[in-house]
């Protein structure tokens, strides 16, 4: 050691701490059809204080409008392209200097998502495909010499088969050792990051008999988990579930890989059915865990006290062409017009205080009674009409009332036709997985639409 000169010392010790700062970012997902342009993003991201950005592709003109700012962005190989990618360096090699090339180093470029939740939403066959694809972007990338990007790809918990209690988290066993392992392997010899997308939401909202509100939202003062195994004591839900994934790749013999918060968030509005969704709830998470990662000292986790954790809030914009269920297209910080939904700021450095004063949760608890599924007003009359017949064609006596001289009938409108089908469809398959959707045709109301002898189908919750 009393060899080395002493410039060495400080280049290996600036590397080793200064490499990853605790910023948080946002998801800039682009599912809108009246969202702000590039460059209106741009500034708004930044009025955000947010010094990270995500986008799901490889959009040039977003890209580019990002060139020549501070924020680190992170980008996407499509989960389409993996198969071909991972069958051909040329391939990845091409792409590369296509989508990555032409921005760097004026786009701060820093990770390379190859796919976005691959395992939960894509054909398996595209799964082993993954750390291959991988290889060879990184290949692809270290030829142009950009070695300050990291190479990595996002999953969801689902990855799990048990997450409770922390200690016992286990990656499923279908992927764990073809898929996980050597995932794991990549990311741990490229010192790059486990992109994690966690919603302590969506697990609060599946049991909130048994889970409690304020610990979902770091809200709890008194409220505690200890892990009878690994007797670690938690006091909110987001950092049992990170734990659960470190203590599940432990288990497979990778206990330092880092991870990096690819996606959490909470929705500021949802379907009726729909718990705990709303303004209230999503300000409190959101400047709760901004809070948290951006502490200095960093906190990190029960199982890695005072680890940074990078991270990236779901999302900038409320998205309305997201499919699903309401909370899909109820994320964001930012309305499509580019205003607050609430006051929030990523940089931590607001005081809550600052803040104008939320509106009061109605929907904490959950909703009792009927619900209807009705056409949306102003819905595209073919796009309509198509959905009407889909609705009617599920079930043999689903639109029976709406026949000619039946007591739905009249009025003879395609509105109030696709209404009563909606609701027919969504009383008779909800059970089997229906929903009130019709690709952004229809929404849930609490107003009993029936009229006369016309009596409308409902959910009774
Ligand atoms: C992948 O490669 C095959 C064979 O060359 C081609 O037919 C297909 O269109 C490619 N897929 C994509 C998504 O580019
Ligand atoms: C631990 O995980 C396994 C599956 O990996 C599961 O069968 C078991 O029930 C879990 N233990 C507890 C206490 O939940
Ligand atoms: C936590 O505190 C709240 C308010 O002070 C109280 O209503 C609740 O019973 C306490 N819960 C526990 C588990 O001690
Ligand atoms: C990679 O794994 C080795 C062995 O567990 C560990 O010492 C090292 O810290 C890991 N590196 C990263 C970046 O995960
Ligand atoms: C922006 O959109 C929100 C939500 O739709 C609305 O409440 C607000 O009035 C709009 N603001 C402007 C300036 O149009
Ligand atoms: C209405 O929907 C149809 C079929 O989905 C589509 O082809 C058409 O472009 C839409 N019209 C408008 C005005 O959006
Ligand atoms: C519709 O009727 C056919 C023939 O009677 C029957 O096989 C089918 O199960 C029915 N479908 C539904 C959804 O009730």
């Amino acid at each position: 050691m009393g060899l080395l000169p002493l410039y060495f010392l400080f280049l290996f010790l600036s590397v080793s701490s200064g490499e990853i700062s605790n910023f948080v970012g946002v998801n800039y997902g682009q599912l809108g059809n009246n969202l702000p342009s590039p460059k209106q993003s741009v500034k708004l991201v930044q009025s955000l204080g947010a010094k990270r950005v995500k986008i799901y592709d490889a959009n040039p003109g977003i890209l580019d409008a990002f060139k020549d700012t501070n924020i680190q962005v992170s980008m996407m190989v499509p989960n389409e392209l993996i198969i071909n990618i991972s069958n051909s360096q040329k391939l990845a090699d091409s792409w590369v200097e296509s989508n990555v090339v032409p921005f760097y180093p004026k786009t701060k470029i820093r990770y390379l998502l190859v796919g976005n939740e691959v395992i939960s939403g894509s054909p398996k066959e595209i799964w082993p495909r993954i750390v291959p694809a991988m290889r060879k972007i990184r290949n692809s990338l270290k030829t142009h010499s950009l070695n300050k990007i990291k190479v990595a790809t996002s999953m969801a918990m689902d990855m799990l088969e048990s997450s409770f209690p922390p200690s016992n988290g286990t990656f499923r066993s279908d992927i764990a050792d073809p898929i996980v392992k050597p995932l794991l392997q990549f990311l741990n010899r490229t010192k790059s990051f486990y992109f994690l997308d966690v919603y302590p939401y969506f697990a609060w909202a599946n049991d909130p008999k048994s889970i409690n509100l304020d610990y979902a939202l770091f809200e709890s003062r008194n409220i505690t988990y200890t892990d009878p195994d690994s007797r670690l004591t938690y006091t909110n839900l987001f950092d049992q579930m990170v734990d659960s994934v470190v203590f599940a790749m432990k288990r497979l013999g990778y206990p330092d890989v880092r991870i990096f918060i690819a996606e959490t968030g909470w929705p500021n509005a949802g379907d009726i059915d729909q718990i705990g969704a709303n303004i209230y709830n999503a300000a409190t998470y959101n400047r709760n865990i901004v809070k948290k990662l951006t502490a200095k000292p960093a906190i990190g986790t029960p199982a890695r006290p005072g680890w940074v954790i990078p991270s990236l809030i779901f999302a900038l914009y409320n998205e309305n062409q997201k499919p699903g269920p309401g909370t899909e297209r109820h994320f964001g910080l930012l309305n499509p017009n580019g205003s607050y939904v609430y006051g929030i700021d990523l940089s931590g450095k607001t005081p809550v205080s600052d803040f104008e004063p939320l509106p009061k949760p109605d929907n904490n608890e959950p909703y009792k009674g009927k619900i209807w599924c009705v056409a949306a007003r102003r819905a595209n009359a073919t796009a309509l009409s198509a959905a009407l017949s889909y609705a009617c064609s599920q079930g043999n006596t689903t639109c029976d009332p709406i026949q000619p001289g039946k007591q739905c009938f009249k009025p003879d409108s395609l509105y109030w036709h696709a209404s009563y089908a909606f609701s027919s469809y969504w009383s008779q398959f909800k059970k089997a997985g229906g929903s009130c959707y019709f690709n952004g045709l229809a929404t849930q109301t609490a107003k009993d639409p029936s009229f006369g002898r016309c009596k409308f189908p409902s959910v009774t919750l």
